[in-house]
């Protein structure tokens, strides 16, 4: 089976990593990828928002399995515009259409999804700029601290949490009236804020069966101890050590369940994953937000314990097969450390040559943001680099392990968090 996987980060290194190992993968193809998936796989120059591009490649190369990994494609229809034709409709696609990556594309849709099908979220209101004086009049009266969040996709910036009336206020124009965030400001949810611990959750679905991957955490903030901005993700821990069988009981039956039935309730066939992201408050799960795709670096954590064949799953999710897949999974635990460019989530440097990736010793090394120079040197070209993923007996002995080869790893600007997993160890 010849294989395309969509995408250019360490997700899509870490998909390509585990489709190699299988038996059913000939020829595997990564659009774009970087320096870390043409040691696996053939890398395509194309842009993925480019469908006809896209499809063109995939009947000139005989492709007979597409994966997608970021939500972009998704949200602009990239599996409409597969349905659509007739010579790509056939190709085994994992990934919802529109309607489907709406879960991700909309918050306000997928906060309706929720109340709709009784699926325990925080409560909310939407505005949009006809209702803005209902919106100020809304959040002068809600408690504090009062979460804001932009509608559509905003690049992982568009959730505001603001401790005083004055600041959510003057936030609340900002994204609607002044456009903070674009369009994805044209509408926002104002919600509840949720005190607790988060998680990852992770679902792969046919649109009828679905498999629960191993859950996750993964750390957001730049700064050890959970400090300073927000970042894409600087590492993650799988299993989650409170994510016992009572509250994963839970969670398949008030959330996943209910999902998975309220996406067949609403006519909308739905095939690929679900990234639920969970609070706990005290043991008891809500929904933060849904993705209509696998976390990034979380995906670096969890596959490597899936002992299972991935292209099978990947294959039997596309083909509304999954019910006759037997998922296996690694009791070891696995730990992500994420290298980032200095000033990463700001500005930061590209082009720096990383030396020593040779010199890994019993870990994964997934390649985030890098790419081969005309000089064929791996150089930085991202603010996540590089993600180094360990599997251990403990947490503990997989961060440590993923910490000592991300010693040996170097180039100008090196940071990551060395704290990973730290309330669990
Ligand atoms: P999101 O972009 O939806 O992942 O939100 C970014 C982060 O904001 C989440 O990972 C949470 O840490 C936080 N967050 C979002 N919604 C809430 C909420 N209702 N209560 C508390 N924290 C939240
Ligand atoms: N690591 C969080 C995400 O992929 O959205």
């Amino acid at each position: 089976m010849n294989i395309l996987v969509i995408g250019s980060g360490g997700r899509e290194h870490a998909f390509a990593h585990q489709l190699k190992k299988s038996s059913l993968c000939d020829k595997l193809y990564i659009l774009p990828g970087n320096a870390g998936t043409s040691t696996v796989g053939v890398n395509v120059p194309l842009n993925p928002l480019d469908f006809a591009l896209v499809g063109k490649y995939c009947i000139d190369h005989q492709i007979e399995l597409v994966i997608v990994g970021p939500e972009e494609p998704l949200v602009k229809g990239m599996r409409n515009f597969f349905m659509a034709d007739s010579r790509l409709m056939t190709i085994p696609f994992v990934g919802p259409a529109q309607d489907g990556a709406q879960m991700e594309g909309s918050k306000d849709w997928s906060k309706a999804f929720m109340k709709r099908h009784n699926i325990p979220t925080a409560a909310y209101e939407t505005f949009t700029f006809e209702t803005i004086h209902a919106g100020i009049d809304y959040v002068k009266a809600h408690s504090l601290p009062v979460v804001l969040k932009a509608d559509g996709l905003a690049a992982g910036k568009g959730v505001l949490i603001c401790e005083t009336h004055e600041d959510a206020v003057l936030e609340l124009n900002a994204m609607i009236k002044e456009q903070k965030f674009g369009q994805a400001g044209n509408k926002v949810v104002v919600e509840q804020f949720l005190k607790g611990i988060e998680l990852s959750v992770f679902v792969v679905t046919d649109g009828k069966n679905y498999k629960v991957l191993p859950s996750a955490k993964d750390y957001k903030r730049i700064g050890e101890g959970d400090t300073g901005l927000n970042t894409g993700g600087m590492g993650a821990v799988s299993p989650v050590p409170f994510a016992d069988e009572i509250f994963m009981h839970k969670v398949s039956e008030r959330i996943i369940k209910p999902t998975i039935n309220g996406l067949l309730q609403d006519g909308i066939h739905y095939s690929g994953f679900i990234f639920i992201g969970l609070m706990s408050v005290d043991g008891e799960p809500f929904v933060i937000e849904y993705n209509s795709r696998m976390g990034d670096p979380e995906t670096e954590t969890v596959l490597p314990r899936i002992t299972s064949d991935f292209a099978e799953l990947m294959l039997a999710t596309a083909t509304g097969k999954l019910a006759e897949y037997e998922l296996t999974v690694t009791e070891q635990s696995s730990a992500t450390v994420m290298l980032v460019s200095a000033g990463y989530p700001g500005d930061y440097a590209k082009g720096n040559t990383i030396e020593g990736l040779a010199t890994v010793e019993g870990s994964l090394v997934f390649h985030a943001g890098t790419k081969t120079n005309d000089a064929q040197d791996v150089v930085t070209n991202g603010g996540r680099v590089i993600a180094v993923t360990s599997l251990g007996n403990s947490i503990q002995e997989a961060v440590a392990l993923s910490i000592a080869n991300a010693e040996k790893i170097q180039y100008q600007g090196k940071y990551y968090r060395k704290d990973i997993g730290y309330e669990f160890l």
